[in-house]
């Protein structure tokens, strides 16, 4: 069990129907304080109301702390910025599970570890083939990671924290090659073993991109973009996957099933799929001088539609990820030569309009991450169906390390969210004949 970190520092008063209840203000290394509110239900017969968390803290952690108003992000202290620029993701890896960067000797030993960990049980290929061949790889990756579990039982006794760490390991590792088999089984080619010769981002191109015809040589420049996107996308606290993969492991549920749950959530388009949706969106626009029209339509009440890659729920200043995002965005097209492709030019632009527009400055909306991935993971080869893949595969790590951290917990209690009942009161029940 972990010890909490979590100081007293002062008291905050309600006043509620005429008595006054003290609440105790609590205080981590840094961000807000927050207002203990455990025994507000016990004490004063009241709920607190959240929908959508905006104002809650879930849980106690040490492991990703973000401002959104400063546009901070870092992993275990250490400034997201720099991590892309110096670590790799593997690196990153063995920070977000263990909570400091590591010697030259546990480097090794960890990246022994994963890449001997790489292949999936061989019965895990007919698995993928009960699949419709035009399935979305998500949907794919949803079921088989859900299915790990049934392949790997020595490893989903939560108790044991052996079994968690190899559990931990084995998500890491073989995420790849569960991605890279959704791909291929997407694009109707044979699966590629993995190579532990080759670094984890290499593997992956590999086998994605190697066909048994020819042989995919890595390219540097594209595999550290790759690499730094899965450093970028490692962890971002309690995000809404994390929190699904959270809420899961708080009754027990075995990792596998918690990861896989995680992915579900990851899947829609106002989280992981953004990524997806704003190249799509990039493409619908097409052309420079039909900006302003689809601005004009983000600012529309009427119109449901919403700049793709813009706005974040925690970042209200430019999202510190998306900076690095955009110097990968620009290594790869340059390594490529594509420069001049359309939606760079499509995207540049267009963050420069919403950049001085009114509206975007008042809601505090900037690119997020997602606004540059796309372009980039174009690039680099993959189709936009693999997009939010790609993004599991890299989240993987945070949604263990949160997971570990959340069994570790001495406070640790089934997730159970109270509500405000607004449905009809008690009725007398009526049979069928009797019912107008
Ligand atoms: N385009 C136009 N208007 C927007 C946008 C946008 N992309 N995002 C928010 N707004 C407006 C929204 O209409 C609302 O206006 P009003 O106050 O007048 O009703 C205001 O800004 C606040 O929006 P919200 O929906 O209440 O904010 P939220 O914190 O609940 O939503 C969000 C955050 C990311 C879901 C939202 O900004 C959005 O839908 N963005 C587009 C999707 C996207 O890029 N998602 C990727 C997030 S980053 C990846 C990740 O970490 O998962």
């Amino acid at each position: 069990m972990r010890e909490s970190k979590i100081k007293t520092v002062g008291k905050a008063s309600l006043n509620y129907e005429g008595k006054d209840y003290e609440l105790p203000v609590l205080a981590g290394t840094q961000g807000p304080n927050a207002v203990d509110i455990r025994k507000l239900y016990d004490q004063a017969n009241i709920f607190t109301y959240d929908p959508g968390f905006t104002s809650t803290a879930s849980t106690e952690s040490n492991i990703t702390f973000i401002d959104g108003d400063k546009g901070v992000l870092q992993y275990r202290g250490y400034p997201i910025a720099d991590l892309a620029e110096h670590s790799s993701f593997l690196e990153s890896c063995y920070l977000l599970l263990n909570g400091e960067l590591p010697t030259k000797s546990q480097m090794e030993k960890f990246e022994y570890t994963i890449s001997h960990h790489t292949m999936v049980h061989e019965q895990l290929a007919t698995f993928f083939r009960g699949f419709r061949r035009d399935a979305h790889p998500m949907a794919v990756m949803c079921g088989v990671v859900g299915a790990l579990s049934a392949f790997y039982h020595d490893s989903t006794d939560i108790t044991d924290p052996r079994q968690r760490e190899i559990a931990s390991y084995r998500l890491i590792a073989k995420m790849p090659t569960i991605a890279a088999m959704a791909y291929k089984y997407h694009v109707g080619q044979p699966f590629v073993y993995p190579r532990n010769d080759l670094g984890y981002t290499e593997n992956f191109l590999r086998m994605c991109f190697s066909v048994p015809a020819e042989d995919y040589k890595v390219n540097k420049v594209l595999a550290k973009a790759l690499d730094t996107i899965f450093i970028l996308h490692a962890d971002h606290e309690q995000n809404a996957s994390t929190s699904t993969v959270r809420l899961a492991g708080s009754s027990g549920a075995n990792p596998f099933a918690c990861i896989a749950a995680g992915i579900a959530c990851l899947w829609g388009p106002a989280h992981g799929g953004a990524n997806e949706a704003a190249l799509k969106m990039l493409e619908e626009i097409g052309t420079v001088d039909r900006i302003p029209e689809y601005v004009k339509r983000a600012k529309d009440k009427n119109d449901s539609f919403r700049l793709m890659g813009f706005g974040h729920r925690v970042y209200k200043n430019y999202d510190p990820r998306a900076k690095a995002m955009q110097i990968q965005a620009h290594a790869v097209l340059d390594e490529l030569g594509l420069h001049d492709d359309p939606l760079l030019k499509v995207a540049v632009e267009l963050e420069k309009i919403a950049l001085h527009d009114e509206y975007f400055i008042e809601k505090k909306l900037y690119p997020n991450i997602d606004f540059y991935s796309g372009i980039t993971l174009k690039a680099l080869g993959f189709p936009t169906s693999m997009f939010t893949v790609l993004f599991a595969l890299a989240r993987t790590v945070g949604w263990i390390a949160q997971w570990k951290e959340m069994l570790e917990d001495p406070h640790q209690k089934i997730g159970r969210p109270r509500q405000v009942y607004t449905g009809p009161t008690e009725r007398k029940y009526e049979p069928i004949s009797a019912r107008k």
